[in-house]
C-alpha cells in the first residue's frame, strides 16, 4: 500500500502549525492573544479535515492496495475491515451490517464485486461508506 502526495506534505504542514499553536497557548497569558490562536486552530482543524477528505477523494493521492494487501485488512486481530467493489476499496469496520468483519457469510478483506452485485444491484449503499483507495 503506497499513500503518494502533496497531500502529504500539506498534512505535516498542518500537523506543525496545529502543534506550533498548542505550544503557543502554554506560554501566552494574554486572553485576546490565547482567542486569536484558538481561531487560527479552528482553521486549521477545518483545513485538516479538508485535506484528509481530499486524499480519501483525489484520483492521483488515492492509497492503492493489491489483493494481497487487501487481504490484511481482514477486521481481524485489530485490523480495519475493508473490501473492494468496481476497484473501490471501502472501509466497512464500524459498519454495522459487517460486525465481527464477516456478512452474510462473506468476509472483509476480499475482491466483492459480483457479490454486491447479486445481492445489493441498483442500492445507494456504496455512497455511504468511507472509500479508503483503489485495488490495483
Ligand atoms: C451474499 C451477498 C449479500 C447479501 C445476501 C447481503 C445482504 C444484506 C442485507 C439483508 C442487508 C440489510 C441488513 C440490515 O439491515 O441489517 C445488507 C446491508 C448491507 N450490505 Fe449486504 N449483502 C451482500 C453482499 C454485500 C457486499 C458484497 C457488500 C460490500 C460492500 C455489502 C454491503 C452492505 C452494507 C454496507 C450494508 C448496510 C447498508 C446500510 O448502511 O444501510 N453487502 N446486506
Amino acid at each position: 500500500m503506497r499513500v503518494r502526495d502533496s497531500s502529504g506534505e500539506n498534512l505535516e504542514r498542518i500537523m506543525a502549525e496545529i502543534n506550533h499553536d498548542i505550544n503557543l497557548l502554554y506560554v501566552i497569558p494574554c486572553v485576546y492573544t490565547r482567542n486569536l490562536i484558538l481561531n487560527h486552530l479552528r482553521d486549521r482543524l477545518f483545513t485538516l479535515h479538508f485535506v484528509m477528505d481530499n486524499m480519501k477523494t483525489a484520483p492521483g493521492n488515492q492509497a492503492t492496495f493489491t489483493l494481497q494487501e487487501l487481504a490484511k485488512f481482514n477486521g481481524k486481530d485489530g485490523n480495519p475491515a475493508y473490501v473492494a467493489v468496481n476497484g473501490t476499496v471501502y472501509d466497512v469496520t464500524n459498519n454495522s451490517a459487517w460486525a465481527a468483519a464477516t456478512h452474510f457469510g462473506l468476509t472483509a478483506g476480499r475482491e466483492l464485486t459480483n457479490a454486491f452485485a447479486s445481492c445489493h444491484a441498483g442500492q445507494p449503499i456504496l455512497n455511504r461508506l468511507i472509500a479508503v483507495g483503489r485495488l490495483v
